[in-house]
C-alpha cells in the first residue's frame, strides 16, 4: 500500500500538459476488438485502468505493442470469448467489452460487474439495449453468457443517457444488419471520440454528441490511427488545484469546450479564466467565493467526476455552497475525510451543504475512490502543515504519477509506502 505525503500551502503555478482521456481510451481500446485489425492509439495515458485493459486484451489473444505514449493493438488473433472474473473485478468499466465481443465473435462470457465504491452501478440499460439488438443474455451465478447468431438494427431508446450503455450499443450495432438509432444517448465528448475512432476504421456512425446516434452495420474494417482527446477531468482537477492554492496555471493540449461547465463554475468562484483554441489559463482570486448551487448532470451539465474536487474547493470559500450529486448515490465518501481536516460539511442524502472555513489543517486521510482521492490531495495542497493521503491505488487509476505532475508545478508531495500500523 502506498500513500502521498503532502506539505501544504504551496501555490501551484506554471504550465501543465494534459494527457489522453481515461474515459475515452478505455472504450476505444475495447472497440479495437470490433475491427479485427491493427490500430495505433496515440496519446494513450499510462494509468492502472489502462494497464488492466491491456491485460484483458492480451488474455483473450490480442497483441499489444507500446511505443512512448502510443500503443499498437492487433485484435486479429482473438482466441478466447471469456473475460476472466479477476480482471472484471479489477475494473468495473470492462463491462463495455460486451458490445465489441458480440460484434466481432457473436459471443462472450463475463462476470457480473456488481457495485463499486461510488454506487451500485447496475447494468440493466446495457442489457436491455443489447437484447433489443438480438443478443441472448443468460444471467446465472454472477455470470453473463451473451450470444447472438445475428444482430438486427433497431431503434433503442435509453431510459437514462448512460455513458457505458451508449458505448456498448454503438459498438455492438456496428455488426447489426441495417440501421440502429440510439435515442437519448449520452453526449459526452468521449462518445464523440469513440465515433471518430470507429469511423476511422471503416464504421459508419453519425450523430455522437447529439440527441440521436445513427449506426449503419459495417462489413469491412481496416487499420487506423487515432489520437485520444485530452482528459477534461484531469484538466479540471489541475485547475482546481491551482484555484485552491491561490495559484495560476496554464493547461496545454486542452479542449476548453469540453470543460465549459467546470470553467463556468470556477469563474463563479472568482477565478479569472482565459481560454484559447487549445489552452486554458486560470488565475485564482485571493479568496474563493462559494458557489451557491451546484448539481451534477449528464454532459453538458456539471460532471460528476468533478464533484469531489469542486466540493473540496468550496471548503475554504467565502460563504455556503449546496452541492447535489444526481448521478451516483455514494459519491460523498471524501466528506468524512475532509472533516478530519477541519472542513464544515453536512450531508443529507444526495446533497452536501459546505460552509467555507478560513483554512484546512493537515491530517491523515484515506482515499476511498478515484476522484474523491484526488480531491483529498487538493485539500492537502491547500492545508496548513502535513497531510497524508493513504490508499492511493484509487488515484493511480486515473492520474499518471500524480505526485510528479504536481511537483512540476510547485507542489511538495511525495509517494511512499504506508507502514503497517497494526
Ligand atoms: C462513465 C465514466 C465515469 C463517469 C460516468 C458518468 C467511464 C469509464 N466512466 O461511467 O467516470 O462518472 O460515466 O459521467 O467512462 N446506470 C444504471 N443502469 C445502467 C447503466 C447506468 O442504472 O445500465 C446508472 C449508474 O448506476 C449511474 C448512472 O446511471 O448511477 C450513470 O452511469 P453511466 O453513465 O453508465 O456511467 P459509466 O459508464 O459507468
Amino acid at each position: 500500500m502506498e500513500q502521498f505525503r503532502i506539505c501544504g500551502e504551496k501555490k501551484l503555478s506554471g504550465e501543465y500538459e494534459l494527457t489522453g482521456a481515461k474515459n475515452a481510451v478505455l472504450p476505444i481500446l475495447a472497440a479495437t476488438i470490433v475491427t479485427g485489425h491493427e490500430s495505433k492509439i496515440k496519446s494513450c495515458p499510462n494509468l492502472s485502468d489502462v494497464q488492466n485493459m491491456f491485460t484483458i486484451l492480451k488474455e483473450i489473444g490480442c497483441k499489444i505493442t507500446k511505443e512512448e505514449d502510443s500503443v499498437i493493438v492487433n485484435t486479429e488473433p482473438i482466441n478466447s470469448y471469456t473475460i476472466p472474473e479477476r480482471l472484471m473485478r479489477e475494473m468495473r468499466s470492462s463491462v463495455f467489452l460486451m458490445g465489441p465481443m458480440i460484434a466481432r465473435c457473436g459471443k462472450v462470457t463475463l462476470s457480473y460487474p456488481g457495485g463499486c465504491e461510488i454506487g451500485l452501478r447496475p447494468i440493466d440499460i446495457h442489457l436491455s439495449a443489447l437484447r433489443k439488438l438480438g443478443v441472448t443474455i443468460k444471467e446465472s451465478h454472477g455470470f453473463l453468457e451473451c450470444t447472438a447468431d445475428k444482430l438486427v438494427g433497431c431503434k433503442i431508446h435509453l431510459d437514462f443517457p448512460s455513458v457505458g450503455a451508449t458505448e456498448n450499443v454503438m459498438m455492438a450495432a456496428t455488426a447489426a444488419e441495417g440501421e440502429t438509432r440510439i435515442i437519448n444517448p449520452a453526449k459526452e465528448p468521449e462518445i464523440v471520440d469513440l465515433q471518430r475512432y470507429l469511423n476511422a476504421c471503416g464504421a459508419e456512425i453519425e450523430g455522437a454528441g447529439t440527441e440521436e446516434i445513427l449506426i449503419r452495420g459495417t462489413k469491412s474494417y481496416h487499420q487506423a490511427e487515432h489520437t485520444v482527446i485530452p482528459d477534461r477531468i484531469e484538466g479540471g482537477t489541475i485547475l482546481a488545484a491551482a484555484a485552491i492554492t491561490g495559484g495560476d496555471i496554464v493547461l496545454r493540449n486542452a479542449i476548453p469546450e469540453h470543460m465549459s461547465m467546470t470553467l463556468s463554475k470556477l469563474r463563479e468562484a472568482g477565478c479569472i479564466i482565459r481560454e484559447g483554441k487549445d489552452f486554458v489559463e486560470l488565475i485564482a482570486p485571493e479568496k474563493l467565493n462559494a458557489v451557491e448551487m451546484l448539481k451534477t448532470q449528464p454532459y453538458p451539465g456539471f460532471p460528476t467526476d468533478m464533484q469531489s474536487q469542486f466540493l473540496t474547493l468550496m471548503t475554504i470559500a467565502k460563504g455556503t455552497s449546496i452541492i447535489t450529486e444526481t448521478i451516483f448515490e455514494s459519491r460523498f465518501k471524501h466528506v468524512e475525510e475532509l472533516m478530519k481536516m477541519g472542513a464544515k460539511i453536512k450531508v443529507d442524502g444526495r446533497t452536501a451543504v459546505v460552509k467555507g472555513v478560513n483554512r484546512l489543517t493537515g491530517a491523515r486521510v484515506v482515499s476511498k475512490d478515484l476522484r474523491g482521492g484526488a480531491s483529498l490531495v487538493l485539500a492537502g495542497l491547500a492545508a496548513e502543515g502535513e497531510t497524508i493521503v493513504e490508499n492511493i491505488c484509487h488515484i493511480d487509476r486515473g492520474y499518471d504519477k500524480f505526485e510528479l505532475a504536481l511537483c512540476k508545478i510547485g507542489a511538495e508531495i511525495k509517494r511512499e509506502a504506508t507502514q503497517d500500523r497494526t
